[in-house]
């Protein structure tokens, strides 16, 4: 039930502390601080296949920078779409990952039997656990933030995120790329993010001031580097979907190559940049699109707060974290945005036009 929110997405947006925090649990020991992840030997595999549509396709994505940072296992990201309509390399070593949600996503299904046809071993992240999906896996990580009614994910996405930061850590102590001391470290910074989380769900009275000016756009401009880059991919779907706003994310180190052209006063550019090693460059970003007129949406933290160039029209400050999973509590200000821009303009959030939860027909 909706409880005391106008919709869903809104409900489900404020219950992503509580849905993380049972995913979390799920996949690593509370007492210990090790990870508990099963069924997967990560030393028996020389790379990752992401397969996935959408949104589950994007918390991949995010998935994709911090496994190959943490665990130096490559990790390919595939819109299942395109892979299985193309003639992939597969090799058998590889791990097969099926992300979706309803388990039940026609394309995500075909191109992960492919996988699992080439004789790899498949592990199925689904929050409907007795989905066609998890049933054809050799291994199921569930997410646990219960069922998600709005069709713009929101909860699922953090709690998909979730597992792949446990997976993450739990890859590279496997492979002996970090040692115990900071396997304990990076599972402490998890168990810290539901709590992030909600602080930056406290953003929402300013996210809504924002959203009564987003709203009058008719195209909107998202950037991030690093997995930031995957998010402003996230967001500018979140935007599209309910609000019906032309949106584009981009990473921002392509703004050069084509989208600096879209820059003008009447565009507004999202630029999601907490303090990490990328921030130089996004903050450069920032300054080139200002230089050329576009009102900039900063979306940031203390520290970026306090070394952004000025100018910006609006800085939103989230709560400092830890990057392992900035993209956990960089999410909440985007979906609150999103969220807010289409109740603004009268939009059926829940339901958006020519869409469905669950895509079960290519
Ligand atoms: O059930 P799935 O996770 O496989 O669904 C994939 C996409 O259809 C889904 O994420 C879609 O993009 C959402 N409507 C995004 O909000």
């Amino acid at each position: 039930e909706k409880g005391n929110y106008r919709h869903f997405m809104e409900k489900e947006i404020h219950d992503q502390p509580e849905g993380c925090q049972r995913t979390i649990a799920a996949y690593v020991d509370t007492l210990t601080d090790q990870t508990t992840v099963q069924g997967v030997d990560f030393n028996a595999i020389d790379r990752i296949q992401i397969v996935a549509c959408g949104t589950s396709w994007i918390a991949g994505m995010i998935g994709r920078y911090l496994i190959e940072q943490l665990a130096d296992l490559p990790v390919d990201v595939e819109i299942a779409s395109e892979f299985r309509y193309r003639s992939p390399a597969l090799r058998p070593n590889a791990l097969a990952i099926a992300m979706s949600q309803s388990g039940e996503t026609a394309d995500t299904l075909a191109a992960f039997r492919h996988c699992i046809e080439a004789g790899m071993k498949s592990a199925a992240i689904v929050n409907a656990t007795e989905s066609t999906i998890a049933r054809e896996a050799d291994v199921v990580w569930p997410i646990h933030c219960g069922p998600e009614i709005g069709v713009a994910s929101t909860k699922a996405f953090t709690a998909q995120v979730s597992v792949m930061i446990a997976l993450a850590i739990a890859a590279a102590k496997a492979r002996g790329r970090i040692d115990e001391a900071e396997e304990k470290r990076l599972v402490h910074v998890l168990l810290e993010a539901p709590r992030l989380i909600a602080e930056a769900i406290g953003l929402e009275d300013a996210l809504k001031e924002i959203a009564a000016e987003i709203a009058k756009a008719k195209d909107v401009l998202y950037l991030g580097r690093g997995p930031m880059s995957a998010l402003a991919l996230e967001g500018a779907l979140k935007l599209k979907e309910i609000s019906y706003i032309h949106a584009e994310g981009y990473a921002a180190g392509e703004l050069k190559h084509g989208p600096i052209a879209l820059v003008d006063e009447a565009t507004p550019v999202i630029i999601l940049a907490p303090y990490d090693s990328w921030f130089e460059k996004s903050a450069s970003n920032m300054s080139e699109v200002m230089a050329r007129g576009g009102q900039v949406v900063f979306i940031t933290d203390p520290e970026g707060a306090k070394h952004a160039p000025a100018g910006a029209k609006v800085v939103v400050t989230a709560p400092a974290s830890d990057p392992l999973i900035s993209a956990l509590v960089m999410s909440a200000p985007i979906q609150l945005l999103a969220y807010h821009v289409a109740v603004v303009k009268g939009a059926d959030v829940d339901q958006p036009r020519n869409l469905a939860k669950s895509v079960t027909v290519e």
